[in-house]
C-alpha cells in the first residue's frame, strides 16, 4: 500500500542498507531489493514466520545480501547494531496483510470464521479470545472505546460479558454475532461499516500491543538519529517512512517525527500525511485509512557530530 509514494521518499538508492520493520507478503521488501540493487544489503523483520517465508521466496534469486529476522520492530536498532551496519532507508507498514487477514485461522477478519486468535506471532502471549474470557466489562468497554472508537463499546462490552457467563467466546462468529445483538438490527443496517469492524481492530490492536510498539520503534529512530556518527543504527541522510491506518498510530508517528525535527536531528519531508489515490482505495477499501509520513536524519546537530574535528 502506497508503496510508489513511500518508494518515492524513501529514495531507495543502490548499494544503500534497507530495512523493511513488517515484511508482511514481502512486496515492499522485493521493491527495496530492487532498488538497491546486488550491492544493497536487505534486513526483513516480522513477527510472523509465515510473513518471513513469503518475503523470502520475494528473495529468491536476489543477488544482494538478505537477512531475514523473527523479532518485533521494537528491537530494530539491537539487530542493527550487533551485526555493525547502519541503515539509510527504514520503512514501517503497520498492522496486519492481506494473508494474515484471507487465513480464517488467525482470526483476523469478521467475515470469515476462525478462532479468535489475532497474534502476529503465533507464539505471543495472549489471544483475542484470553482477553474477552480475563478482562472485566469497563476494561472491555476502555479498550473497543480506545483502540476502536466505537461509540457503542459500554454497550458492546455489556453484551460480551452477559455472554460469557453461558459460553466462552472463542470464534470470529461468535464475536460477530454479539456485537451485532448490541448493535440492533436497523443500526447495523445504517452503519457506512461491517458493525464488527472497530471491535475488531480494537481487539487486535490489544493483542499485539501495537501502540506501545510504535512508539518503542519511534524511539530507536530519534535514539539512532541523535547517535549517527557514535555507533548508533542509523546513517545520517536515513530516510524513515511509515504507513499507518489508525489515528493513533498516526498521532504516534507524527509526534515523533516532530520531535526529531525540533531535536534538530532529522527533516520532516511530509508536514501532511500521504493518503492512497482513488484508484489504490478502490482496487483494495482498506487503503482509505492509509496515511504515509516521511523524515530524514541527520538535521544540524546529527551533522555537527558526524563532521570531522576542525571543520
Ligand atoms: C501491513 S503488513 C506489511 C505488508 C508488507 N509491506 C507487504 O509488502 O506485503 C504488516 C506486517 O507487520 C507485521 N508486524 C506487525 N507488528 C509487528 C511488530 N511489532 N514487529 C514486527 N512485525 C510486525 C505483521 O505480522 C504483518 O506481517
Amino acid at each position: 500500500m502506497l508503496l510508489g509514494e513511500a518508494l518515492g521518499l524513501l529514495d531507495p538508492r543502490p548499494g544503500d542498507v534497507a530495512v523493511d520493520c513488517t515484511a508482511g507478503g514481502g512486496g515492499h521488501s522485493a521493491a527495496l531489493a530492487r532498488a538497491i540493487g546486488p550491492g544493497g544489503h536487505l534486513i526483513s523483520i516480522d513477527l510472523d514466520p509465515q510473513s518471513l517465508a513469503s518475503t523470502a521466496q520475494h528473495m529468491q534469486g536476489w543477488a544482494g545480501q538478505f537477512v531475514s529476522i523473527r523479532d518485533s520492530f521494537v528491537r530494530v536498532a539491537q539487530h542493527l547494531v550487533q551485526r555493525q551496519l547502519r541503515a539509510d532507508v527504514v520503512l514501517a507498514d503497520l498492522g496486519f496483510s492481506s494473508g494474515q487477514m484471507h487465513e480464517a485461522g488467525r482470526g483476523f477478519s469478521f467475515q470469515a470464521d476462525g478462532p479468535l486468535d489475532m497474534r502476529y506471532d503465533p507464539d505471543g502471549p495472549v489471544t483475542a479470545a484470553d482477553l474477552l474470557r480475563s478482562c472485566t466489562e469497563e476494561e472491555l468497554a476502555d479498550l473497543i472505546r480506545r483502540y476502536g472508537e466505537e461509540p457503542l463499546a459500554p454497550k458492546i462490552a455489556r453484551k460480551l460479558v452477559q455472554t460469557r457467563k453461558d459460553q466462552p467466546i472463542q470464534t470470529t462468529a461468535q464475536l460477530v454475532q454479539v456485537v451485532q445483538e448490541a448493535y440492533g438490527s436497523r443500526r447495523a443496517r445504517k452503519s457506512r461499516l461491517h458493525p464488527a469492524t472497530r471491535t475488531f481492530m480494537a481487539l487486535r490492536i490489544a493483542v499485539n500491543d501495537e501502540l506501545a510498539a510504535l512508539e518503542a520503534l519511534m524511539d530507536q529512530v530519534i535514539d539512532g538519529a541523535a547517535k549517527v556518527g557514535e555507533g548508533g543504527w542509523l546513517n545520517s541522510g536515513a530516510r524513515v517512512a511509515v504507513i499507518s491506518f489508525h489515528s493513533l498510530e498516526d498521532r504516534i508517528v507524527k509526534r515523533a517525527f516532530v520531535r526529531l525535527a525540533e531535536g534538530g536531528l532529522g527533516t520532516r519531508l511530509t508536514k501532511r500525511p500521504i493518503t492512497a489515490g482513488a484508484d489504490e482505495v478502490a482496487a483494495n477499501p482498506r487503503a482509505r485509512s492509509a496515511k504515509l509520513r516521511v523524515a530524514t536524519v541527520g538535521g544540524p546537530k546529527a551533522m555537527m557530530k558526524v563532521a570531522p574535528a576542525g571543520c
